[in-house]
């Protein structure tokens, strides 16, 4: 068996910029998961309180002014909200990045040509930072995240293979092309809120029909993940694992029935198609902001 390259190259960093809900979860996804060690992950937060909380919970150093551990990292994950990075790039243009840094950006709906932008060279003709632009989800704080990567202009496979092994380490992972972002934020990045409303629906049934609320929220979860856990296993399509358990005139064909006569395919596929079309608009909000 060949041991895995090093994530980092000798003597540089990783940095987080933004340590909050996906910024934690990413270091600590990394460090479980040994890709770095305690001493090459550095992050920061706006205020010195959430530096010194990062630092304790995580043992890992936490400082507001970065721009000198910035000079440091072979790669930066940027993780803080989307109208904060004018003031992220305000400070990167002051540090002095090295010229093959990665970027990692997870900021929902801001495109790599933005983000490119904001860390162009002055004479447009030097060196500029790679960026590779990720959609996680929340599921990655217990390590089930779905996140979906697609590179920048300069981005090569190598630099997709790096942010692979990061969002690997915290759930699945996979390449798309940058077209598909806002689609994939409308359906994997928001898809934990849809999940959790159908098991508090269905939870409700569970109530309806008898059943204590905890006893049918547990029947219910379990119930999601395992059916999750038999499409992703088996690749075999959920319309014939749906035929595994609807038996000839038995009860699950009436509970079927039931949802189709209540449009639950194309209430979720308007779900989707609307959630989309927010993106796409904060997309061109942050654009002309
Ligand atoms: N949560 C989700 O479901 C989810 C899913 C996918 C992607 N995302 C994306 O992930 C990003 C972060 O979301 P989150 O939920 O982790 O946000 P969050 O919990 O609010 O964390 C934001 C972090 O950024 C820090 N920060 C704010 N301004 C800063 C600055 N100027 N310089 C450095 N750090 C700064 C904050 O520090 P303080 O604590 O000191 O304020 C905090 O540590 C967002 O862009 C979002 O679009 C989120």
């Amino acid at each position: 068996m060949t041991t895995p390259a090093a994530l980092l190259e000798s003597g540089r960093t990783l940095g987080v910029i933004g340590s909050g809900v996906m910024g934690q979860t990413l270091i600590k996804g990394l460090l479980e998961a040994g890709l770095v060690t305690r001493r090459q992950i550095w992050a920061t937060a706006k205020t010195q309180e959430s530096c010194d909380e990062v630092a304790e919970t995580l043992g890992i150093t936490a400082v507001r002014d970065y721009r000198e551990a910035a000079a440091t990292a072979g790669i930066i994950l940027v993780c803080v909200k989307p109208a904060q990075i004018g003031a992220v790039s305000a400070v990167l243009r002051e540090s002095s990045l090295r010229a093959d840094v990665l970027m990692i950006s997870i900021l929902a709906g801001v495109s790599t040509e933005r983000l490119e932008s904001l860390l162009r060279p002055a004479e447009n003709d030097g060196p500029r930072p790679v960026w590779v632009r990720a959609i996680p989800n929340t599921p990655c704080v217990v390590r089930q995240g779905m996140t979906a990567i697609c590179g920048g202009s300069d981005a090569t496979a190598r630099h997709l293979a790096l942010a692979e092994r990061i969002f690997s380490s915290v759930g699945r992972c996979t390449v798309v092309e940058e077209h598909y972002c806002n689609a994939i934020t409308a359906l994997s990045g928001s898809g934990p809120a849809y999940m959790y409303l159908m098991m508090e629906a269905l939870a409700d049934a569970g109530v309806r029909v008898g059943l204590r609320r905890h006893v049918a929220l547990e029947l219910v979860a379990q119930t999601m993940l395992g059916s999750a856990r038999m499409v992703l296993d088996t690749g075999r399509h959920p319309a014939s694992l749906r035929d595994d358990v609807t038996t000839p005139a038995g009860c699950t064909i009436g509970g079927l029935l039931m949802l189709e006569d209540g449009k639950i395919r194309s209430v979720l596929a308007r779900a989707v198609e609307e959630a989309t079309r927010i993106v796409e608009q904060l997309g061109k909000a942050a654009k002309a902001g």
